[in-house]
């Protein structure tokens, strides 16, 4: 039996149309696993789905509304029938001190990267004891600003502070009944989420700022999303049956300095 196989197994990522989640989504189907793409945004998830082909199904999924990723749940279930793994991708950005963070920017961050794994994580647990066999893996993604103060990003480091929390408390009240839980803390990665900070803080600097973004890592670039997905296919295998509770960093060496 080959090794790191996903095999037959279903999963949902939300977020999964764009940067990393499209990215766990490929890899996913790659290793066998049928994947529902869960995002707020039709195009970039249906277009994520068509090229995963049988293997591919879109959902329409808003993280901020526990039916809707309930009902993602149902879907995954529907048509493949049970839930494997459950990836918490979906997040948004944030860049400010805390004199400069807003009340209403902070409710919409926190409303999306923290209530938004709430949802995703119960949604998910409801699923995996429901089922038989019973149990899976839920996949977090975190953040490097969850370990380590990055500047002016005050809400984006408690949002992905409070995803690793409750990967691990999670993976405490769980652990007896199959569910391993654990999370991934990449170092700055080379997507959209990225190109529209460039676009939106530093359009008369854009080569100067994406040489900085390259060189915050100590191995000299940035991440790929392949990179992050390649170590959410290990977590969700049979292969990383010991691990749960974790966050695992993968920054270049970011943090390691
Ligand atoms: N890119 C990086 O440098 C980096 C580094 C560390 C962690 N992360 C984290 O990785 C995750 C993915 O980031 P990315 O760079 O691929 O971003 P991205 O912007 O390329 O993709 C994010 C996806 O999430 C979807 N989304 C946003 N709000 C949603 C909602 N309410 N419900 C469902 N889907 C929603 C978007 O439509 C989009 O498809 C985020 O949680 C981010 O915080 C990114």
């Amino acid at each position: 039996m080959a090794r790191f196989r996903l095999d037959d197994r279903v999963a949902v990522v939300t977020g999964g149309g764009s940067g990393i989640g499209a990215a766990i989504c490929r890899a996913y189907a790659e290793q066998g696993e049928r994947v529902v793409v869960a995002d707020v945004n039709p195009a970039g998830g249906q277009r994520v789905a068509d090229e995963l082909g049988e293997a591919g199904w879109f959902h329409a999924v808003d993280v901020t509304d526990p039916a809707s990723v309930e009902a993602g749940v149902a879907a995954a279930v529907e048509r493949f029938g049970r839930l494997d793994v459950f990836v918490n991708n979906a997040g948004l950005g944030l860049v400010g001190t805390v004199q400069e963070t807003q009340r209403a920017d902070w409710d919409r961050l926190l409303n999306v990267n923290v209530t938004g794994v709430f949802n995703g994580c119960r949604a998910a647990v409801n699923q995996m004891l429901r089922q038989q066999p019973r149990g899976g893996v839920i996949v977090n993604i975190a953040s490097v600003a969850g370990q380590i103060g990055v500047a002016r990003r005050f809400a984006y480091c408690a949002t992905k502070g409070a995803v690793i929390a409750m990967t691990r408390e999670l993976s405490v009240d769980y652990v007896k009944d199959g569910i391993r839980c654990n999370a991934i803390c990449p170092g700055t990665v080379y997507t959209p989420f990225v190109e529209g900070y460039v676009e939106r803080f530093h359009a008369d600097t854009k080569e100067q700022t994406i040489q900085e973004l390259h060189a915050r890592q100590p191995i000299g670039r940035m991440g790929r999303p392949e990179e992050v997905a390649d170590l959410a296919v290990y977590l969700a295998t049979d292969e990383a049956g010991f691990m749960t509770g974790s966050a695992v960093v993968l920054d270049g060496g970011w943090t390691a300095q």
